[in-house]
C-alpha cells in the first residue's frame, strides 16, 4: 500500500498520518468525503519533471486538478500550466500565474477565449483546427503558436483517453496532407509566430513504445515541413500521459527515466532526418498530482447478502470519483484508523448515489469487522477526481485540504446545500432567498 500513498503518509500505531496529521483528525475537522493533498509529494513530482526537462518546459495539465491554490504552488515552483478552457485560464489568472508561462489548449476554443488569452498575454497557444486559425487571425493573436498533430499512434490505454490516433476530434492528422496544409496556413498568418508542433497520444500510459512511434512520425512530418515549407521547429511538445499506479498491481513509471528515453528517441529520430533537435516540452497532469492525494470517506451502511456479496457504502461516490464507473479504473481502500486490522473477504465499496453503477471498488479486501463510522482511505485520487466531480443527486462536492509539516489548509471549501441551488430561480424567474 505504501507505494500508492503520498510520500508524506505513514502508519502511526495502526492509524494513517499524512503530512504529520492523523487522517482521523482531518476527517473530524473538515468532514468527509475529504480530499487530502500532500504538498511535498505534489512538489516532488513537479520537481522531478523540472529536473528532467527544465521547469519552464513543463506545463502542468490543469485538467487533472485545477484550483487557485494549486496554481499558486505551481507558480512558486517555476512550472508552466496548460489550460484548455476559459475557466482554467481564469483560475490560473486568479492565482496570479505568470501569463507567459500559460499554454492554451482545446479543440474548440471560442473567439472570446482566444480574445481573453490575447488580452492577458498567454505565452503559447496550441492550434487545433482550421476554424481556430481563422479565429486566431481575427483576434490578431500574438502568442507563440504550436500546431497540434495526431501522429496516428494508439497508446495502450482506455479508449476514452486515447488521443493520438487518426480517428480523433483533436488536431491535424498526419495521414494525409492536412497537417502540412494547416502548418502552411498558420505560417502565412500575418505576424504569427509558429514555433513548433504538439502531440499528446493519450493518458495513463505505461508503455514507452507508443512515444517512440509518435516521435518517429513527428520527425518524418517535420522533415517534410522543412522540405516543402522551409519550416524549422524549435519547440516539440509531447503532451502528458505517463500513468500512475492506483492499485498494488500497477507500477508508477519514473518521469525522469521515462523522459530520458523520450529525449533519446527525439535526438535519434531528428538527427536521422537531418533536423535540428528542438527543445522538449511536456504537459503532465496525472503523474504530478495523482499520487499526491487520497480521499477519506466515512462508512455509512453495510449490507451483507449471505452467499452473494457485501456492500459497504460510503458518504461519497461517483460524484467525487467517476473514474471507476467511466473508465473501469481500479482503486484500493483500507481503514485509515485500523491499518493493521487483518483483511477479510472481498466486498464491494459503493457510494451514496441512486444508481447501481455507483461503485468505487468492485472487489476490495476490507476487515471482516468493518463497521458503520469507520474511516476509509482511497489512495491515488489526486487526478481527474475533483476536476471531474459533479453534483449528481445534488450531492455537494467535497472539501480539499493541503497538508504539509503538521499543517492543513483548506484549499477548496466543501460545497453547502445552499451552493447547490444558488443558480436556481423560482418558476417566475425570481431569485431564491
Ligand atoms: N495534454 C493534453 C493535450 C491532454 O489532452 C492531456 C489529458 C494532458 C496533457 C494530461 O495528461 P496526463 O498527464 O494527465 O495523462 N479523465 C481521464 C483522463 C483524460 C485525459 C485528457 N487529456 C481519466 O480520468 O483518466
Amino acid at each position: 500500500m505504501k507505494e500508492i500513498l503520498p510520500d508524506g503518509a505513514r502508519e502511526v500505531s495502526g492509524r494513517l498520518e499524512i503530512g504529520g496529521l492523523l487522517a482521523g483528525e482531518l476527517a473530524d475537522r473538515y468532514g468527509t468525503p475529504l480530499i487530502v493533498v500532500d504538498r511535498p509529494t505534489f512538489e516532488a513530482r513537479a520537481n522531478a519533471y523540472a529536473a528532467a526537462l527544465g521547469a519552464d518546459h513543463v506545463f502542468y495539465a490543469a485538467k487533472a486538478f485545477c484550483c487557485v491554490a494549486l496554481c499558486e504552488a505551481l507558480a512558486e515552483l517555476g512550472l508552466g500550466i496548460d489550460v484548455c478552457t476559459g475557466g482554467e485560464l481564469e483560475t490560473a489568472m486568479a492565482a496570479g500565474f505568470p501569463p507567459e508561462r500559460i499554454l492554451f489548449h482545446g479543440n474548440n476554443k471560442s473567439f472570446e477565449e482566444l480574445r481573453r488569452a490575447q488580452e492577458v498575454g498567454v505565452g503559447r497557444i496550441v492550434v487545433d483546427s482550421l476554424d481556430e486559425l481563422d479565429r486566431i487571425e481575427e483576434v490578431g493573436v500574438t502568442s507563440k503558436l504550436l500546431l497540434r498533430v495526431t501522429p496516428g499512434v494508439e497508446a495502450h490505454t482506455h479508449e476514452f483517453v486515447q488521443t493520438g490516433q487518426e480517428d480523433s476530434k483533436f488536431g491535424f492528422g498526419l495521414g494525409d496532407d492536412v497537417a502540412l496544409q494547416a502548418l502552411g496556413h498558420a505560417l502565412a498568418l500575418e505576424g504569427s509566430k509558429v514555433v513548433g508542433i504538439h502531440a499528446h497520444i493519450g493518458s495513463q500510459i505505461f508503455e514507452m513504445s507508443a512515444f517512440d512511434l509518435a516521435v518517429k512520425r513527428l520527425a518524418a512530418f517535420l522533415a517534410r515541413a522543412r522540405d516543402e515549407l522551409g519550416f524549422t521547429a524549435t519547440e516539440l511538445n509531447l503532451g502528458g500521459g505517463l500513468g500512475i499506479a492506483h492499485n498494488e498491481d500497477e507500477m508508477t513509471p519514473d518521469p525522469i527515466g521515462s523522459w530520458d528515453l523520450i529525449r533519446a528517441a527525439v535526438e535519434r529520430e531528428f538527427k536521422d532526418n537531418g533536423l535540428e533537435v528542438p527543445e522538449l516540452f511536456a504537459e503532465p497532469g496525472r503523474s504530478i498530482v495523482g499520487s499526491s492525494a487520497v480521499t477519506l470517506y466515512r462508512v455509512g451502511t453495510i449490507k451483507r447478502i449471505p452467499g452473494v456479496r457485501t456492500y459497504v457504502s460510503v458518504d461519497g461516490g461517483m460524484s467525487d470519483n467517476i473514474r471507476p464507473a467511466l473508465y473501469g479504473a481500479r482503486y484500493e481502500a483500507f481503514l485509515a484508523d485500523r491499518m493493521d486490522a487483518p483483511k477479510g473477504p472481498r466486498v464491494t465499496l459503493s457510494g451514496k448515489h441512486c444508481e447501481s453503477g455507483d461503485v468505487l471498488i468492485h472487489d476490495v479486501h476490507l476487515p471482516d469487522d468493518i463497521a458503520v463510522g469507520d474511516l476509509l482511505c482511497v489512495p491515488a485520487t489526486g487526478a481527474y477526481t475533483y476536476s471531474m466531480a459533479s453534483n449528481y443527486n445534488r450531492v455537494p462536492r467535497p472539501a480539499v485540504v493541503m497538508v504539509s509539516g503538521g499543517t492543513a489548509n483548506e484549499i477548496v471549501a466543501r460545497e453547502t446545500d445552499a451552493d447547490l441551488f444558488h443558480l436556481d430561480r423560482h418558476l417566475d424567474g425570481s431569485a431564491i432567498t
